[in-house]
């Protein structure tokens, strides 16, 4: 499975997972993952712009978490996984003091997200970094000197379930290695805890990323938190969000 894999919403899904009634279902969070426009007819958006719907509905949630910590600092952080480019624009357009380094793996989403760069015209955004994840050192450009210095933070939404679970092993180990030593991992998502899901919507949804692939799934907060420790980082904080979601937070022991 090509880690560019998009996972299309269909209506007929949605509607089959639409369990919580209200419109708060795993539906939602199924049309997190990045929808290209007019896939049928060609991009909506001329310039490569692609829209993920949720994020019209989870960034304020997401950025008010970020608030807390980032509010009136300074320095670099990634984007890991940034997908359409959205967040960053609006991490960005907020964070006014931060440079952000978006970065991914799939060539229509570096489009995206340098077009989402190029429209939004701020000058704290940086071009796409090319990354792979599942490579423990997935920022050259933090060691080579064209990058960004050490990281206030690590940003990451909606990616390490779509995804082998060596990419949350690249990530963290990662994370640990770039992160200055305030700096912190922000992750994004749905999650178990101690081997449960929150809700039986998530329950549904892992059920069909494991019938997508195998090796994705909703990962245990319990295995990120003992991951976390292999690196020297610790779970400081779980931030409920919008359609029983998270913000992990995590930092350095
Ligand atoms: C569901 S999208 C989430 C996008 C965005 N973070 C958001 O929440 O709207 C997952 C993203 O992870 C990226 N991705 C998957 N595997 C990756 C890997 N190994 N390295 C870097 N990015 C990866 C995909 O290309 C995609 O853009």
């Amino acid at each position: 499975m090509s880690a560019g894999f998009l996972l299309e919403p269909e209506q007929s899904w949605f509607e089959a997972v639409n369990l919580d009634g209200n419109g708060a279902g795993r539906e939602i969070d199924m049309a997190e993952y990045v929808v290209e426009f007019g896939r049928d007819g060609g991009p909506l958006e001329p310039d490569g712009r692609l829209d993920a719907p949720t994020f019209h509905r989870n960034h304020q949630a997401i950025r008010a978490v970020l608030q807390r910590y980032l509010a009136d600092r300074s320095g670099d952080v990634v984007e890991a996984g940034s997908g359409t480019g959205q967040h960053v624009v609006d991490f960005a357009r907020h964070f006014p003091e931060i440079v952000w380094w978006p970065s991914d793996l799939h060539e229509p989403h570096l489009k995206s997200i340098a077009a989402w760069r190029a429209h939004a015209g701020l000058a704290n955004i940086r071009p796409p970094l090319r990354v792979d994840l599942a490579d423990p050192a997935w920022c050259p450009e933090l060691q080579d000197g064209n990058g960004p210095g050490k990281l206030l933070a690590v940003f990451c939404a909606n990616v390490i379930h779509i995804a082998p679970w060596r990419v949350a092993e690249g990530l963290f180990a990662g994370a640990a290695r770039y992160l200055a030593a305030d700096g912190r991992l922000f992750l994004y998502g749905p999650f178990k805890r101690d081997g449960r899901h929150t809700a039986l919507s998530n329950a549904v949804f892992d059920t069909s990323l494991r019938h997508r692939d195998a090796e994705w799934g909703v990962r245990d907060i319990e295995d990120l938190e003992k991951l976390a420790r292999s690196v020297g980082l610790a779970l400081v904080e779980a931030a409920e969000m919008p359609a029983n979601n998270l913000v992990l937070v995590f930092e350095r022991r």
